[in-house]
């Protein structure tokens, strides 16, 4: 179970300042389960994981089954809360290489729909051709550009390939239950469909059909993921402060904010873990980043990371702090060999395992960046498997809501993200932009 460690926080904190804040934070963790808070109509995600209707689950389990035997990649269409929460899971349970592995696998998962660039568009249809396949395409709204331009040239290029017939039982569509583009389409195509509820936000709908059904896809167990959850949602609600992991973690970054720690950095030294930041980077960055407020959500991957940015973190501006993602086991082993000539010196290593390295880099780290004014709150896990990775979602969202009403803003609204679509429509001639200026 996920535990937060502070050590490496609390040089940075005075005495009352965490009794302080434990009192706002209570406060904010009342207006979320109260539901009397700004955004209060975008909260279905607090007990999804506990009344998730099972017959859903068993439906995405038997289009996994439908699809899996016949294709070799699963094309998955979307962006934003609609694409990150599936990429985040799916690479957190593998390493970058499994993929190229031998031996039978489930579906590559290949991404489409988080991109406008021509280039990656021409190589995907290049490895379409040479693949058999199978598409989600996945939009609430049903109406954001990027999807439904990489859907109208994936559907246009699997209709060509396998005919329309059989390309309509190779589409599964996510999105509203009753509007939008994409749910037209769907309805007049008869392709299957999954809801996303309305009182779901985009980057709250991993354990929606958005992120269940490309996990499923890529072989997960998507029961464990939801159990761990369901975990997770235990303690978020029923724990006092002291053992509630997610409360400590939004009152510690919200007492450094409030000291000119303005950028969180989500660091890990297991690189599966790099789009877990991603997701988590659009969770508080969108939650958080409005009325001039919000902490700046960064990422590194460690030890790599090191080699590039640990000289502005150990020496730069001091506005950072780190949240660490600490896994203790590995699961596999590769022991280091010894050698008789030891010309690279590192023999005094091989009764480790790379693990042992890896957590004698992270706490040398940790410790250095401490005394260069780098406050470290460290999130320990035990190993990275659908139910911990499942407790870990659920633990970042109850944060971030807490955290976000403790900001005194709405958590689950984007004003923000219009203005660019604004823009690119006037510059584009959309319909309806005509005589708008930039
Ligand atoms: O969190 C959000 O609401 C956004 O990031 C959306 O998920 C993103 O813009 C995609 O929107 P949609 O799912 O409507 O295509």
């Amino acid at each position: 179970m996920i535990k937060i460690d502070a050590t490496h926080v609390k040089p940075f904190i005075a005495d009352g300042e965490m009794t302080a804040m434990q009192a706002r934070i209570s406060e904010a963790k009342d207006t979320l389960l109260n539901k009397t808070g700004a955004g209060n109509d975008f909260l279905g995600w607090v007990d999804l994981p506990s009344t998730f209707d099972n017959k859903i689950v068993e439906r995405l389990k038997n289009d996994v089954k439908r699809l899996s035997d016949k294709i070799q990649a699963f094309v998955v269409i979307g962006i934003g809360g609609s694409y990150l929460g599936a990429r985040a899971v799916i690479e957190s349970l593998q390493s970058e290489l499994s993929p190229l592995l031998p031996g039978k696998k489930s579906p590559v998962i290949i991404y489409a729909g988080h991109t406008l660039s021509e280039d990656y568009y021409a190589d995907l249809l290049k490895l379409l051709d040479n693949m058999d396949y199978a598409v989600a395409v996945i939009s609430k709204s049903g109406t954001t550009t990027e999807p439904a331009i990489a859907f109208r040239i994936i559907k246009n290029h699997l209709e060509s390939k396998y005919g329309v017939t059989e390309a309509r039982e190779r589409i599964i569509a996510i999105t509203d239950e009753a509007k939008g583009a994409l749910h037209d389409i769907s309805v007049s195509e008869k392709y299957p469909m999954y809801v996303i509820p309305n009182n779901i936000g985009g980057r709250y709908s991993v354990l929606t059909p958005v992120g269940l059904l490309p996990i499923a896809m890529a072989g997960y167990d998507i029961d464990q993921l939801l159990a761990g959850a369901r975990e997770m949602r235990d303690i978020c609600i029923n724990n006092k402060f002291e053992d509630n992991p997610a409360l400590t973690y939004a009152a510690l970054r919200n007492i450094l904010y409030n000291k000119g720690k303005k950028v969180e950095m989500l660091v890990n030294f297991e690189p599966r873990l790099k789009y877990i930041s991603e997701w988590w980077k659009q969770l508080y960055g969108e939650s958080e980043g409005k009325e001039g407020l919000g902490i700046l959500p960064h990422s590194l991957s460690f030890t790599t990371d090191l080699h590039s940015m640990g000289q502005y973190v150990q020496e730069g501006e001091r506005l950072l702090f780190e949240t660490l993602i600490h896994v203790d086991n590995a699961q596999s082993h590769v022991g280091i060999p010894s050698d008789k000539e030891n010309l690279d010196g590192i023999n005094y290593l091989v009764t480790k395992s790379l693990n042992d390295i890896n957590h004698c880099a992270e706490e040398g780290t940790v410790i250095a960046h401490e005394r260069g004014g780098v406050p470290v709150i460290r999130i320990c896990i035990p190993s990275l498997t659908e139910r911990t990775i499942g407790q870990l979602l659920y633990f970042f969202e109850f944060a971030c809501g807490v955290s976000g009403y403790t900001l005194k803003i709405n958590p689950f609204d984007q004003p923000g993200v219009e203005a660019y679509k604004k823009n690119m429509f006037i510059l584009l001639g959309k319909p309806g932009y005509e005589g708008m200026v930039l």
